[in-house]
């Protein structure tokens, strides 16, 4: 085989004459019964090939070459003529005309067709992923999702941060998920956790004085999947000490920027907004808003204390809110369009949205606009600044749930109104969260960051007093940055004292034993000389999922997994030879295999 000249995507005009090798996959084939083109691609572009009859034993094996072919010609690079030249294609001046051809392996007819896009195909693409990575939009992802570490790692290194690496084989980090574990073979019965991040580990390593630690590291979290999750993902991971918050923001927003910048040649306005988390709750009803459209959620249960509408009624009187947005619907919104909107809400337990309409001559129609009396609908007129055409949504019950399925509906019609759009990065950081989140069902506090997560330094007293409903309004130092209603990234300001700590283990009723068991190592180490530090770590996938416009993580990740988890390529996870699970000391109870 001759080494290549150039690649796929390089000769251009000024090539015109010069004799050339290329080699790559054969994407088309034309043959004009004598003229035989051939379109040749690598990752770098396509040229287009000809081989005539006048070269004989060239044209002689271009007649057999089929799709996804690998070969290596050579010849001389000429202009296209006028009318055949191609403006879509870089390379669309000039065409090969290719003397020699050395065909290095054939291909099979492929089992999914590359410029396919349908659900059907997309099992199939997983398991045929070494195909699907041909794509080239696959190709672009991944070489972005490349130079977005490149570019990373070197501006972070700028900022003086190193690079440590972390262990894979580790013991529990509570990030709220799951664990993966691995069984020891040495120490049967004995497992290492897969971490869920390196959490605690960069926090002992400000405790050794490597006060600037970043990684971009593998995270493992058995939980359920979604369109932004999988169990598998890569965070770049920060740490630092004796950097007060507001610089740590600083250098973040440039971090984030300077990706924008280099990538897509778009200049965010730095510094971004920050807002707290209530106020998100309150007027999106989510902590990661999407602020390409207003649309807020405005609270209505006043307006319902007394009404006759009882679903409402009885959700004010018993200490939930009534919810509503209005949208400027004009006729995009049917009916069957609203009655549509249940299946927004289902999941939050409520059987469909409530509507009214204002009418053009006035009156008012719609699924409660009966119930409602003139009072009633003055007040909704004013707080929701009504006039001809507006859409009422309303919903009403338990705060959170309220909020939940609202944002949900919010979203939807910030879309249906095409409100959003798609080229516009709107960055939030969301701060004052708060810190833990009590359980109804079993009567307990868990960490709403992780915790390891420092309390506001005004709640500190209501924290340490470990009183129940004084605890409930403690916030975090935590953080979160939000992009077009994303979370890109989280962090936190950690605590630095052995007592909060342990108050926090107590807050999460985590009893000394247990805390001995998963942390000791940690609460001892905060003893020898902790600074006081802090970080956040953001998800790498996600922020090229952002960049390249994806809407699946999947398509940003060389090799990524099912919604089960499974990897259809590699047909994992698999069953154990009764060998491996002996010396495991692992016997399985029940085989799903
Ligand atoms: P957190 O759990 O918020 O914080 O995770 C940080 C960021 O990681 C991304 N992320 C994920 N991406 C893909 N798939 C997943 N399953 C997944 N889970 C999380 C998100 C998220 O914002 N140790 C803390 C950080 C810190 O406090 O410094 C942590 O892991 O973009």
């Amino acid at each position: 085989m001759k080494k290549r000249t150039h690649n796929c995507g390089a000769l251009r005009i000024n090539n015109d004459n010069e004799r050339v090798v290329l080699s790559g996959w054969v994407n088309s084939f034309r043959n004009h019964g004598g003229l035989i083109f051939i379109d040749v691609r690598d990752r770098y572009g396509i040229t287009q090939l000809v081989f005539d009859p006048s070269f004989a034993e060239a044209h002689k094996i271009a007649e057999g070459l089929r799709n996804e072919y690998v070969i290596t010609v050579e010849g001389l690079v000429r202009k296209r003529p006028d009318g055949l030249k191609n403006p879509k294609m870089t390379t669309g001046d000039i065409e090969v005309l290719c003397d020699k051809i050395e065909l290095l392996s054939k291909s099979k007819p492929l089992p999914v067709q590359l410029d396919e896009h349908n659900e059907a195909s997309s099992m199939l693409r997983l398991k045929y992923r070494y195909l699907d990575l041909r794509r080239p939009n696959m190709q672009k992802n991944i070489i972005i999702r490349h130079q977005v570490a490149q570019l990373t790692r070197s501006y972070l290194s700028s900022l003086d941060y190193l690079e440590i690496e972390t262990p894979i084989l580790m013991k529990t980090t509570p990030e709220g998920a799951r664990d993966f574990l691995v069984p020891s073979r040495l120490e049967p019965g004995h497992f290492y956790a897969l971490p869920q991040s390196p959490q605690t580990l960069k926090q002992i390593l400000m405790i050794s004085g490597f006060d600037r630690y970043f990684q971009l590291s593998r995270c493992f979290r058995d939980e359920d999947l979604r369109a932004d999750r999988q169990p598998e993902f890569t965070q770049i991971d920060i740490e630092t000490s004796f950097t007060p918050v507001e610089q740590l923001f600083v250098e973040m927003e440039g971090l984030v920027s300077m990706l924008w910048e280099k990538v897509l040649g778009v200049k965010l306005k730095t510094p971004f907004p920050i807002i707290t988390y209530e106020h998100a709750m309150d007027n999106y009803g989510c902590d990661k808003p999407d602020l390409r459209f207003d649309m807020k959620l405005m609270d209505v249960s006043s307006v319902f204390s007394n009404s006759n509408f009882k679903i409402f009624k009885d959700a004010v009187n018993s200490g939930g809110i009534v919810k509503a947005i209005s949208v400027d619907a004009g006729d995009k919104f049917s009916r069957k369009d609203i009655d549509s909107m249940a299946d927004l809400v289902k999941p939050f337990k409520f059987p469909g949205v409530a509507w009214c309409k204002v009418q053009e001559d006035g009156t008012w129609q719609g699924s409660i606009a009966k119930m409602l009396s003139d009072e009633e609908k003055a007040e909704l007129t004013k707080k929701l600044s009504l006039k001809s055409n507006s859409l009422v949504l309303l919903l009403g019950g338990k705060k959170d749930l309220v909020n939940s399925a609202m944002s949900e509906v919010r979203l939807h019609c910030g879309n249906k109104l095409g409100l959003i759009n798609a080229t516009e990065y709107k960055f939030v950081w969301v701060v004052d969260f708060p810190l833990l989140a009590y359980n109804d069902e079993d009567n307990r506090f868990y960490a709403m960051h992780h915790p390891f997560t420092a309390p506001a330094d005004e709640d500190l007293s209501a924290f340490l007093s470990g009183d129940k409903d004084k605890l409930k309004g403690v916030r975090a130092k935590a953080y979160d940055l939000v992009c077009n209603g994303m979370e890109l990234g989280g962090g936190s300001q950690r605590i630095y004292r052995e007592d909060v700590q342990k108050a926090m283990f107590n807050a999460l009723s985590i009893d000394d034993k247990e805390a001995e068991l998963k942390f000791g190592f940690f609460l001892e180490a905060l003893n020898y000389g902790t600074p006081p530090h802090g970080g956040i770590a953001f998800g790498l996938d996600r922020l090229i999922m952002i960049l390249t416009g994806s809407s699946s993580i999947r398509d940003v990740m060389a090799f990524p997994k099912t919604q089960k988890a499974t990897d259809l390529m590699l047909e994992c996870p698999s069953p154990a030879s009764e060998e491996q699970l002996k010396d495991l000391s692992i016997k399985v109870l029940k085989n799903q295999a």
